[in-house]
């Protein structure tokens, strides 16, 4: 639900653009006349502008937001929807894997944003919309490094919402529930209808569902709401 002009002439950086929910805001804010920057590992063939990134490489992340600000100057919108699950048995999580999903997942939140803030600032304003999950919420068993990381995002996430609310900047997190991308698809002991059956809807979220309100907390019809962990879920989790 968003005003059809809120995105004419924005400048939004996606992360994970090239992905499967990333790439679903893309191409909805570009419909929507936004110019879109992707800095992704993957291209995306929808963005207005996609660079290869990794997102946690603090040099990565400073290059690619210099192309970014050169082109089209300091942009006003950001989505951090980079993200890998690895889901391990916790003896077994060695520190390596440990590592990289908090480095994807949760310290390139940190290094994007460290980017952004003071541009957003700059230009009078802006929102920020971070991927948190369920899990970070209430625990994923084999999956302790993502649910870590998540729990970080909100955390940061709140954070910065109190950090700059007087500054204009607003930070809100999306936790979805399991969504039909290749993060869980790709997993072979993935199971859909397994899935789908413990969702009081009935069915797994597809990457509109998920799209919606991240536009929402992008837009201007969520002007006073900061700070906040919007659950989309199918009813699968209630905080
Ligand atoms: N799909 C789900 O069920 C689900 C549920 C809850 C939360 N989420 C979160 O939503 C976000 C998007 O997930 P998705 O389902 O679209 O996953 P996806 O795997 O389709 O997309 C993830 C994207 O992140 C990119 N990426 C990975 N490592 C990177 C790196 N080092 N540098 C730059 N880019 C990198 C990938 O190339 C990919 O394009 C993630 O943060 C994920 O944790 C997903």
């Amino acid at each position: 639900m968003t005003r059809s002009d809120d995105f004419v002439e924005k400048t939004i950086v996606v992360t994970g653009g090239a992905g499967g929910i990333g790439g679903g805001v893309v191409r909805a804010l570009r419909a929507r006349g936004a110019t879109v920057a992707v800095l992704d590992i993957a291209q995306s063939s929808d963005a207005t502008l996609s660079i290869t990134c990794d997102v946690t490489e603090a040099r990565d992340v400073a290059a690619g937001m210099r192309r970014v600000r050169s082109e089209f100057g300091d942009p006003e919108l950001l989505v951090c929807a980079a993200g890998v699950v690895k889901e391990f048995p916790f003896e077994d999580l060695e520190l390596e894997e440990w590592q990289r999903v908090i480095d994807v997942s949760l310290t390139s939140v940190y290094l994007i944003t460290r980017e952004m803030l003071p541009g957003m600032v700059r230009r009078g304003g802006g929102a920020v919309v971070t991927m948190s999950s369920g899990w970070g919420r209430k625990g994923y068993p084999f999956g302790s490094n993502y649910a870590a990381a998540k729990s970080g995002v909100e955390a940061l996430s709140k954070s910065l919402a109190l950090e700059y609310a007087l500054r204009g900047v607003r930070v809100n997190s999306v936790a979805p529930g399991p969504v039909k991308t290749a993060m869980i698809q790709d997993n072979p002991a993935f199971d859909e209808h397994k899935k789908a059956a413990a969702i009081p809807m009935g069915r797994l979220g597809e990457i509109d569902d998920i799209v919606a309100p991240i536009l929402f907390l992008l837009g201007e019809e969520s002007a006073y709401i900061t700070g906040q962990v919007l659950h989309v879920n199918g009813g699968l989790l209630m905080p």
